[in-house]
């Protein structure tokens, strides 16, 4: 009999994370080390959302709270999707935990069979097929490509649902890509599974505020009303409330589904944060008005980091509709040898030697399941950014 779970075996540690070690360990070794691997704004949480939490703890708001959130919180989210998404949900249809991944969490462990099957398009965040692993169920990976701005098309997603399929992971803004689909194109989406009635939807929603260039955000729910009984809607503040620490997540869906859901949460976790919950009513209730410069900052980054990585030699960098991150295609320097002697095989490759010989840290397309790319988040100052692409642009000019 083996000690560890067998089921550990089929799942790998998140390579976003375990960058992070790394790269603190250069760094304390001393090294000039420029972390673009963050997956946070880095921004402070605003102050009216503190000072919640701070009342919270001094009313004495510091015991378990109701398993899958406060009253008032759940209500915040129920006005929040009707203001932002014309999303009618009742309290009931509710969850609250900590943070977006439990909710994920929670609706696959709460609906996977052994054999049930889980459509991730990728590019797709790194925690998507391993939590599906981790439930007991199959991921089945349908690639977008770069021709299409990384958006899986209707054909795309067609061919990889079959009688087994129970959930389309959908994620737009999306991490890694920050690729964000228009109503238009979500329709060929929600086209699709109405034509499979055995397809529900988890809607990654983290992203919806932190949005450029006028795109409008718009939720599967929203695009097709005929799929709301089979839709998970999920959201939370970490992103744009800056609060990723504070972990607060949701979700709105059909009841059974959610019961299910405080079902799973009551028997691990139990209540998410009860000062938490505080501060996230006062983050989706509070004033909404630090947004928009946040993200004039994040527009502008993008672009500053779009324009020095296409000006790389072998680079191709899309611009991304939202998020805080962009998805270089690496495809012209595949083949080559780095002024170090590196041999650049993979994006794996590209990776390692960009930290080993500049100081750059980046994740690897392959994380993401989709390559040759790697992924650049740019929540961190102008100056380190122009710093980082300089040298990301020396690098690639030293390939031959
Ligand atoms: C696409 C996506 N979904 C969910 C999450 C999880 O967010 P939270 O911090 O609320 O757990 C993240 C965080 O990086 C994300 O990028």
């Amino acid at each position: 009999m083996t000690f560890l779970s067998a089921t550990l075996d089929r799942v790998k540690p998140s390579p976003t994370v375990a960058l992070t070690g790394k790269v603190a360990a250069l760094k304390a070794e001393g090294k000039d080390i420029i972390g673009l691997g963050a997956g946070e704004p880095d921004f402070d949480t605003p102050q009216n959302i503190k000072d919640a939490a701070v009342v919270a703890i001094a009313l004495g708001k510091t015991k378990y709270t109701a398993v899958d959130g406060i009253a008032e919180l759940k209500q915040a989210i129920v006005d929040k999707f009707k203001r932002d998404n014309d999303l009618e949900y009742t309290t009931a249809q509710v969850t609250v935990a900590s943070g977006g991944k439990q909710i994920l969490y929670n609706a696959l462990m709460a609906t996977l069979n052994e054999g049930d099957e889980v459509v991730i398009p990728a590019p797709y965040w790194v925690s998507y097929p391993d939590m599906v692993l981790l439930a007991g169920g199959t991921p089945v990976i349908a690639e977008a490509s770069l021709q299409t701005g990384f958006k899986l098309t209707a054909d795309q997603l067609e061919a990889a649902i079959t009688d087994k399929t129970k959930w389309l992971i959908f994620n737009s803004p999306s991490n890694p890509t920050g690729a964000g689909y228009t109503r238009e194109e979500l329709k060929e989406i929600t086209d699709v599974l109405m034509r499979h009635p055995q397809v529900h939807v988890m809607s990654d929603d983290m992203y919806e505020h932190l949005v450029y260039d006028g795109f409008e955000f718009c939720t599967p729910a929203q695009v097709e009303p005929c799929l709301y009984d089979r839709t998970l809607t999920v959201n939370g503040v970490s992103k744009a409330y800056s609060m990723t620490g504070w972990r607060i997540g949701y979700a709105a869906g059909p009841e059974e589904l959610i019961k299910a859901m405080r079902k799973v949460q009551s028997q691990s976790t139990s209540n998410p944060c009860s000062i938490s919950q505080y501060a996230a009513l006062e983050a989706l209730n509070g004033t909404q008005e630090f947004i928009e410069p946040n993200n004039e900052l994040f527009k502008r980054r993008r672009d500053l980091v779009v324009d020095m990585l296409n000006a790389a030699e072998g680079i191709a960098c899309p611009v991304p509709d939202g998020a805080f991150y962009v998805y270089p295609s690496i495809a012209g320097c595949i083949g080559k040898t780095s002024a170090g002697g590196a041999k650049i095989v993979d994006d794996a490759a590209f990776s390692n030697a960009l930290l080993e010989e500049t100081g750059v840290a980046v994740v690897f397309g392959a994380a993401f399941g989709l390559s040759p790319n790697f992924r650049v988040s740019y929540a961190t100052s102008d100056e380190a950014l122009k710093e980082a692409c300089t040298r990301i642009q020396t690098f690639c000019a030293g390939l031959k």
